[in-house]
């Protein structure tokens, strides 16, 4: 039977994706752009983003010469925000110490902004047929599976087991593309998390996981952690056509981007409406939730009306018109519910 990499660029060629707008090219800047885009991020949720941002920036000097804030509405939706952020910063640094040219190995590439081992190690093998190994999410699912590495892929020992296996299956650099896709297809249509298409699978022959009936067991999942659940009052206060939000901070969720005030207790809440507008009312509307990564996240809207200038405007809030909700820099389920506030007026 022909090797691991052999049986996955065969099956690459005939069966993988082959159409998505980031493949058939090898320019670096774009390859980057795609591959931090889908970091924790679904292609079809991608697809639209990665089209716009071309458009408006189809080279690294583009991006580089942008606004930050700019690049933040336009990646607004995507989520996990530290991304836009480093992908900025990124090709600042680029345009600046590298002549707006992307460094041509994985070594290199590691070292800028929010280019991690695995995405350096993509872009390397995509663009300069580097024998670079990957290793995300989906790739460790198949490397455990397929080898039966137990234990959680997040503990160090378990991680560097699951590295010098990809680093050992790597084929001759001209197959590099092709067997880099293809380990990704592998892991997302395929060698899924939950129901995988084992019959489907090029390596599954070899699949220790399938063979001692561990699919469902491995990767083992993070120890002692289930999934917590947040609350969280949002205060909406609107002023005829327009809501008050505030910049929230750099860093922590939905860092970077507008949105309502947000308090862990009502109390504060309520505190913090009377020193803004004295006298109005707040009325509580349907919780609603959103899942990050690590909880899901309870929000409770209040709505207020507010119908004289606020007592106190600091400068992190602003007022936003219902006509800009589409285009402002807001979390998805924040835009979602704003939309639905603010409609007809
Ligand atoms: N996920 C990460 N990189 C990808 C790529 N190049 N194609 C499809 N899915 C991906």
């Amino acid at each position: 039977m022909p090797g691991f990499a052999d049986r996955i660029v065969a099956w690459q060629r005939t069966t993988g994706r082959h159409d998505l707008p980031w493949q058939g090219t090898r320019d670096a800047y774009r390859v980057w752009l795609s591959e931090i885009m889908l970091q924790q991020t679904q292609v079809a949720t991608v697809v639209p983003y990665y089209r716009r941002f071309v458009e408006r920036f189809p080279d690294v000097a583009a991006l580089a010469s942008a606004d930050v804030h700019e690049v933040m509405r336009l990646w607004a939706g995507l989520g996990y925000y530290a991304r836009a952020r480093n992908l900025h910063a990124c090709a600042r640094r680029v345009a600046a110490e590298h002549e707006r040219r992307f460094p041509r190995t994985a070594r290199e590439l590691a070292q800028l902004p929010g280019i991690g081992r695995s995405t350096a190690a993509a872009i390397a093998a995509f663009c300069f047929d580097e024998r670079a190994a990957i290793l995300d999410g989906n790739v460790k699912r198949v490397l455990a599976r397929q080898f039966g590495v137990a234990g959680f892929p997040g503990a160090a020992a378990v991680e560097r087991e699951l590295w010098a296996r990809a680093e050992s299956l790597l084929p001759a650099a001209a197959q590099m593309p092709s067997y880099t896709q293809g380990l990704m297809d592998l892991g997302a249509t395929i060698c899924t998390k939950t129901q995988p298409r084992c019959d489907h699978c090029p390596v599954q022959p070899t699949c220790v996981a399938l063979r001692s009936g561990r699919v469902d067991e491995l990767p083992a999942p993070r120890p002692g952690r289930s999934t917590r659940t947040r609350s969280a009052q949002l205060l909406l206060l609107v002023d005829g056509d327009r809501v008050l939000l505030e910049q929230r901070p750099g860093v922590g969720i939905w860092g970077g981007l507008l949105a309502p005030l947000q308090f862990d207790r009502v109390e504060e809440m309520t505190t913090a409406l009377h020193a803004l507008a004295p006298g109005a009312l707040a009325q509580a509307l349907a919780p609603r939730r959103h899942a990050f990564t690590h909880f899901t996240l309870q929000f409770t809207p209040h709505l207020a009306r507010c119908d004289r200038p606020l007592a106190a405007m600091e400068p992190r809030l602003r007022w936003v018109d219902r006509a800009d909700i589409e285009h402002a820099a807001l979390p998805a389920p924040i835009r979602i519910l704003l939309r639905e506030l603010m409609a007809g007026g």
